[in-house]
């Protein structure tokens, strides 16, 4: 009989019900060599009701329940970034296998301690794992694995950019994320994190030096009255944002390559635009998460009279994690690869494995980000990443 691995999921918002359907999914599809039981939810408020819609046997308003029983394996943080330092170092200090969500941390303080407590852990068989989710969408997996069958040739150049719109209107409330000693940063960290994941990921090149402008469209907001995630209603009192609204860089990769980003939730009318576009010698690739079952290809080997950029549909059985999934040609949606995610995460805790990405390619990135702020505060002068 497969043994189980226990779970106490910290936080119940947006990505707490993302985490709940994949920790509930992965093993209906997937072979895992534990099976995660859903133990225990907590959450400051109305975890009783939280645990009863998303599938989980006990509530807990105190995360520290679940760090002290001997019951739980796993914690799994999807609280917002103020929050995981202090949850993650816990939780490995007591031995339990930590996936945390991005970006690591608010600080790169935080993130050093973070690592160095994962690191420990992981000497006595504790696995610890950042969320950067999205490198488990087939088509980005499936991308990576195009570069390194040299099918790109050297990589030059890469574009990435994450756009959303759901803080255009200037009267949409003042949630976490638009408050910097909750969120850490603005887009920056909230989704430009996911870009530089992404590319690095794909090219396995990390970037080493950066040249950023960050810019606060709208300083001012309603006080949030209640809500979760991206949305929630306004109160009759305004307060400051404190973090960027766009946030765009260039920057130099340990490969040589340059690269290009642009993260910002005002580009009206992109509601989860996250592309990247990236080109070698040999071919380019460009991949638009609002089409996720597509990776477009430009294989520029191909005799002269046929190049073109070709849109492959990912959702052969031989693409990546897909043949868990349906029949060839039926697509996937955004929570498949928070049960990729899952899947990844529990076969490497069963094999004693270090999971990807690591808390320090997790710090690597808080690093990348400081380095991003530092610069837009320097007039974007040049700031090396520190390796
Ligand atoms: N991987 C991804 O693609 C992705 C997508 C969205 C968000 N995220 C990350 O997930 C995290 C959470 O974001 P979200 O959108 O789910 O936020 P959210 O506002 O929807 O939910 C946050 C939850 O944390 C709870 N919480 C806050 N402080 C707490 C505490 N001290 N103890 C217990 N619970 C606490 C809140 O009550 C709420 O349930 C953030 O780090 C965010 O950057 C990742």
């Amino acid at each position: 009989m497969t043994s189980s691995l226990r779970v106490a999921m910290i936080g119940h918002g947006f990505m707490g019900a993302a985490h709940s359907q994949a920790w509930s999914v992965a093993r209906r599809f997937f072979d895992l060599p534990l099976h995660p039981e859903m133990r225990l939810l907590v959450g400051r408020t109305g975890a009783a009701e939280s645990a009863a819609k998303l599938g989980w046997a006990e509530s807990s308003a105190d995360w520290r329940e679940a760090i002290a029983r001997d019951d739980i394996d796993v914690v799994d943080i999807v609280t917002p970034g103020d929050t995981h330092a202090e949850i993650a170092i816990a939780a490995l200090r007591a031995g339990k296998h930590v996936m945390c969500e991005k970006p690591l941390a608010n600080t790169v303080a935080e993130a050093e301690e973070m690592t160095a407590a994962a690191e420990e852990a992981s000497a006595h068989g504790v696995r610890s794992m950042v969320g950067f989710t999205y490198r488990r969408v087939p088509a980005a997996t499936f991308a990576r694995n195009l570069v390194a069958d040299g099918r790109l040739g050297e990589i030059r150049q890469v574009r990435a950019e994450y756009l959303q719109d759901w803080l255009s209107d200037a009267e949409a409330p003042l949630t976490w994320r638009l408050q910097k000693d909750r969120a850490g940063s603005g887009s920056l960290g909230d989704i430009g994190a996911h870009a530089i994941d992404m590319v690095e990921f794909i090219t396995g090149s990390p970037l080493t030096s950066v040249s950023g402008l960050l810019e606060t469209l709208v300083s001012e907001r309603p006080l949030m009255s209640e809500g979760v995630g991206l949305s929630g209603t306004a109160s009759n009192e305004r307060g400051a944002v404190t973090v960027d609204d766009v946030a765009l860089f260039t920057g130099r990769f340990g490969n040589g390559a340059l690269g290009q980003f642009e993260a910002t939730r005002f580009r009206t009318g992109r509601k989860n635009a996250f592309r990247f576009e990236i080109s070698g010698s040999r071919g380019a690739l460009s991949f638009d998460m609002e089409r996720p079952n597509e990776l477009q290809f430009y294989d520029a080997t191909a005799p002269e009279l046929e190049l073109g950029f070709r849109r492959i549909i990912v959702t052969e059985a031989g693409h990546p994690y897909v043949g868990n999934w349906w029949p060839t040609g039926h697509m996937l949606g955004y929570e498949h690869a928070f049960s990729h995610q899952v899947v990844d995460f529990v076969t490497a805790i069963a094999e004693g494995t270090q999971p990807q990405p690591s808390f320090a390619e997790g710090l690597h990135i808080q690093r990348a980000l400081a380095a991003v702020e530092a610069s837009s505060d320097a007039g974007s002068a040049w700031q090396t990443i520190p390796s």
